[in-house]
């Protein structure tokens, strides 16, 4: 059966934590022996420069190429349906990265895909950023488990969310600080709480209680893409949850500042923590084709 990585709750705890080591086996070792022949085709209906760079350098790193196609160019569901687009596709490539809005899109295309469909982002979920993230969080404190507090300022959105799932498979303990009318949908609790029966996924309004004992405090733009049209809404609401030298004072002495970026200078995050000694960002980004890496590896069966 072809394996794809749509959320997270596609894999195993084991699953994760050896996505993660595989990751770290892979960096700065040449692989090109791992993936040649092997092509990975990107679709992408949103910008990005993160996913979409990390993916294909690390494709060439693996000894592999890419292809990389526009969503609005391919007209997927537009020009063809989007089953037929799976077929065909399923015919050229080996592997599928695809970066939609409605993360239905991602599930009819595996569906009818003979090949492993990845997430690169969907409106629901953004899972390979949040194995970097658990990457970035293991190499600085060089462990995941309950002892760590992770606490995510800002919208509940795709980040949030895959962020507390890779918590929920690998042991920090999670925290949500949001605006009441932004945090996680019940459905999401409903599957967290199915999924991890026991774990708490901690939802609070007051960004500076959560910061308190925080290890990692993370967070996100207000406006995520596709939802332009309420940012002047969201501004509003979202400004007490600023990460600022204030609310960082609030964790741990030695905790580290994450966002996935990119970011909005000055709105979810001040200059002074983004470009601050505690920030791990750029590390973060890096972290992205380390996993990635690790994840085409395995999904071709070549870990
Ligand atoms: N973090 C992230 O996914 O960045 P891009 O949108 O640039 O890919
Ligand atoms: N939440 C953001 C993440 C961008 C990487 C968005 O979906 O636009």
């Amino acid at each position: 059966m072809v394996r794809h990585f749509l959320t997270l709750l596609d894999l195993t705890p084991e699953e994760a934590l050896g996505l993660l080591d595989l990751a770290d086996r892979l960096r700065g070792i040449d692989a090109r022996d791992r993936l040649p022949g092997r092509t990975l085709g990107l679709i992408f209906e949103k910008p990005s420069l993160r996913t979409r760079v990390s993916f294909e350098a690390g494709m060439a790193q693996l000894g592999g190429s890419s292809i990389f196609l526009q969503g609005k160019d391919v007209g997927l569901g537009v020009r063809e349906s989007v089953r037929d687009f799976a077929r065909v596709i399923s015919q050229y490539v080996d592997m599928l990265a695809v970066r939609t809005f409605a993360h239905s899109i991602l599930e009819e295309l595996a569906a009818h895909a003979s090949i492993p469909v990845i997430n690169a982002l969907s409106d629901s979920a953004h899972p390979c950023q949040a194995m970097a993230d658990l990457l970035t969080v293991r190499r600085v404190f060089g462990r995941l488990d309950d002892s760590l507090s992770i606490v995510f300022v800002g919208d509940g959105n795709n980040v949030a969310r895959s962020l507390a799932v890779a918590c929920g498979l690998l042991g920090p303990r999670f925290t949500l600080a949001a605006p009441a009318a932004y945090d996680f949908p019940a459905d999401f609790r409903a599957t967290f709480a199915a999924a991890f029966p026991g774990r708490e996924l901690r939802v609070v309004h007051d960004p500076t209680r959560a910061a308190v004992d925080a290890d990692v405090i993370y967070t996100d733009v207000w406006t995520s893409m596709g939802q332009e049209a309420e940012s002047e809404t969201r501004r509003s609401i979202f400004r007490p949850y600023q990460v600022d030298d204030a609310l960082f004072s609030r964790a741990n002495r030695d905790a580290i500042f994450l966002h996935c970026l990119p970011a909005h200078r000055g709105e979810e995050v001040t200059d002074a923590v983004l470009d601050g000694p505690r920030s791990q960002v750029v590390e973060q980004a890096a972290n992205r084709m380390h996993f990635q890496k690790a994840l085409l590896t395995w999904l071709m069966g070549r870990d």
